[in-house]
């Protein structure tokens, strides 16, 4: 009798207990279709934007009345991804259309809003809606994004050699947030700090920007800097390149100079040339002034590059050397943007009519050479050796 009254008793509390479970947790009515089985297997996926992320699920086996839906996260977050009956999602297809057994689902053109956790999820139908029967482990999804092509940028106006500068290189979009970021100056590494990384405004990919700062040299001109960007996502790094005379202004050396270079006789023309070598960039605005006013004289050449890069051009005024003229100075200004006029100054000297010295010279300021009087100095000597010879064979020959 006892015996009978315990095992009653037992059935009963068994019953209660899986009433009960069934209540509380829905997973439990699985005991009911012990033979429906939910398969969703899938370890954690790390995909690319843009790919076709495949979700697997399948069942098998009698269960309950009720859908399988895809669940996107878990706990209070969890929302339904796709109820297999529609709306369905624009990029979303299933891989076995009205298939009762295979619920896999493709999700095409990734994009990284997609990553999260995806459960499948069995639900069962009770009087007030329906209720989660079994649900898969769940598949992890994480949405790699590649760097968007690095950009980069340098000072915002020219700067002189021996000037430091900053060139900044960003790149935006990436995930995950491990990124690195080498600097070259002609394939040589410069060191420089690591990259500053800021979350996107989503928060689901990140930005980063990386400078540098970099003293100029004149012979920058044919330099490139370059920034290279390394990402999980990337087989070769993305690279982005400055070529450095974009950021250089390198101003002229102006000399002036006189042909022909000495003093000259009343009335001759004089050439005054002004010598502007090595600059950058190209264009170059040459005035001349004729004893500090301005004149409208002079013919300039165009820029030529020279084989180091930069430029030169040359600028010439004639000059008729009126007597009124002695002592004229001749300026030559250079102005190129943003650069102070650079200017050199060559004088005209007109030779007195009987004097023939070597005080009586022409020069340019700037090439200080006393051309004139080596040529004088020559013939005298020249013709003081003649004298002597001939003295000396006369000497010779009067003395047999
Ligand atoms: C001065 O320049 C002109 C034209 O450029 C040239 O014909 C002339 O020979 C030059 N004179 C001298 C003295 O160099
Ligand atoms: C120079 O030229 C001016 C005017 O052309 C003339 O009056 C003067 O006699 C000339 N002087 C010489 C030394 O030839
Ligand atoms: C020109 O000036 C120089 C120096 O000022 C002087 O020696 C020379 O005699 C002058 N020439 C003439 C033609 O006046």
């Amino acid at each position: 009798m006892a015996l009978t009254m315990t095992l009653e008793l037992q059935a009963l509390l068994l019953t209660c207990l899986v009433l009960l479970l069934h209540q509380k947790d829905p997973g439990a009515g699985a005991q009911k279709y012990p033979d429906f089985k939910l398969q969703q297997s899938q370890g954690p996926v790390v995909m690319a934007t843009g790919e076709t992320l495949t979700l697997n699920c399948t069942v098998s086996g009698l269960g309950p009345i009720g859908p399988v839906k895809w669940l996107k996260g878990s706990g209070s977050s969890s929302q339904t991804f796709y109820d297999l009956k529609g709306p369905f999602p624009p990029r979303v297809t299933r891989a076995v259309d009205e298939s009762n057994t295979d619920f896999t689902i493709h999700i095409r053109d990734v994009r990284l809003e997609d990553a999260g956790t995806y459960y499948c999820v069995k639900f069962i139908k009770v009087i007030d809606g329906e209720e989660v029967f079994k649900s898969g482990e769940g598949t992890e999804v994480s949405v790699h994004a590649r760097p968007s092509e690095p950009v980069m940028s340098g000072p915002s106006r020219r700067a002189v050699p021996g000037q430091s500068v900053p060139f900044t290189c960003s790149a935006a979009g990436f995930f995950p947030r491990d990124i690195q970021v080498k600097w070259l100056k002609n394939s040589v590494s410069v060191q420089a700090e690591p990259p500053n990384i800021t979350p996107e405004l989503s928060r689901s990919s990140y930005n980063m920007s990386s400078t540098i700062q970099v003293t100029l040299r004149e012979d920058d001109i044919r330099s490139e800097l370059t920034c290279e960007v390394q990402h999980i996502t990337l087989a070769d790094p993305l690279r982005r390149t400055y070529a450095l005379r974009q950021a250089l202004r390198v101003p002229p050396n102006v000399s002036v100079v006189a042909a022909p270079p000495g003093a000259v006789e009343v009335n001759k023309t004089v050439n005054f040339t002004c010598h502007v070598r090595g600059f950058y960039p190209g264009p170059a605005t040459v005035t001349w002034l004729e004893n500090g006013t301005e004149t409208n004289a002079g013919s300039t050449t165009r820029p030529r590059e020279t084989s180091r890069g930069l430029y030169e051009l040359k600028s010439t005024v004639t000059v008729q050397a009126g007597e009124e003229k002695n002592g004229s100075r001749f300026t030559c200004r250079v102005v190129l943007k943003n650069l102070k006029p650079i200017s050199s100054t060559g004088t005209l000297r007109i030779a007195a009519p009987a004097q023939w010295g070597p005080s009586d010279s022409c020069t340019g300021d700037n090439s200080a050479i006393l051309l004139s009087s080596p040529g004088i100095w020559l013939g005298l000597l020249l013709e003081k050796v003649l004298l002597a010879i001939v003295l000396f064979f006369l000497f010779k020959r009067s003395r047999p």
